[in-house]
């Protein structure tokens, strides 16, 4: 008699690290939809939380209370399928308050709690176990999938990092100047690649990509060639 085996497929996970501006999340979101793969955007797990936090008036000098604040704190992400990302927090559907300025204000703050990474990381694992999947950080390849299949760092000069969040923001209805967003890249990149715990950095074993002059297109291109050679 002839037996079933049943082959479970391997998951897959590819990292994309790098900073603010650099064109991760398109570029996840369309790689992922690319490789038929689960996308997570893990920078609006903290910005989720940052709203939450500036909704009830903590102080975000206090770790302590954003740590206690992570652990009861249900976030949700939903790959939809016209390929739109939607974060739940407490069930609610926050996927426009967490991009406005002021949550881009503070979400360093809340990023570089160390109780408050600990928290996400075991969720991000846990999402992240579940099928194969593209995400996108900070410390993806570094802190929590030290061992994905792929690894990217995408970068882009200061400049037109800022010309991007800038543009992006104008396009989603924000009033906010070249200056503003100027200031605030420039503080988070600070903050980011500073604090103690799982700092912004590049993994050693990760492929390096300045997208400065390198449409969305080309660079989902490129990493797909990366993976798929
Ligand atoms: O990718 P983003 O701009 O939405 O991320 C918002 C902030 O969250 C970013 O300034 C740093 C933090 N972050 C982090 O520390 N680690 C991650 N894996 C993702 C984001």
């Amino acid at each position: 008699m002839a037996s079933k085996i049943k082959v479970k497929a391997k998951k897959i996970i590819i990292a994309i690290d790098g900073p603010a501006g650099a064109g991760k999340s398109t570029v996840a979101k369309l790689l992922a939809k690319r490789m038929r793969f689960l996308y997570i955007d893990t920078g609006a797990m903290y910005r989720a939380l940052t709203l939450k936090a500036i909704r009830q008036g903590l102080d975000f000098a206090q770790g302590r209370q954003l740590t206690g604040l992570a652990k009861k704190t249900r976030i949700d992400l939903e790959n939809k399928s016209d390929g739109a990302i939607r974060v739940l927090l407490d069930g609610e559907d926050v996927s426009l308050d967490i991009r406005k300025p002021n949550i881009s204000s503070f979400v360093s703050d809340t990023a570089k709690v160390p109780g408050v990474r600990k928290e996400m990381l075991i969720r991000q694992r846990e999402l992240g176990s579940k099928a194969s999947c593209v995400l996108d950080g900070r410390d993806i390849g570094t802190a929590v999938f030290p061992n994905a299949d792929k690894k990217f760092f995408l970068d882009a000069d200061f400049k037109e990092r800022v010309r991007r969040r800038h543009k992006e923001l104008k396009e989603n209805g924000q009033d906010i100047s070249w200056e503003d967003v100027r200031k605030d890249l420039q503080n988070r990149d600070t903050i980011d690649s500073s604090r103690k715990c799982a700092p912004l950095k590049q993994a050693k074993d990760a492929i390096y990509i300045d997208t400065t002059k390198m449409t969305i297109e080309g660079t989902v291109d490129i990493l797909y060639k990366w993976i798929n050679p």
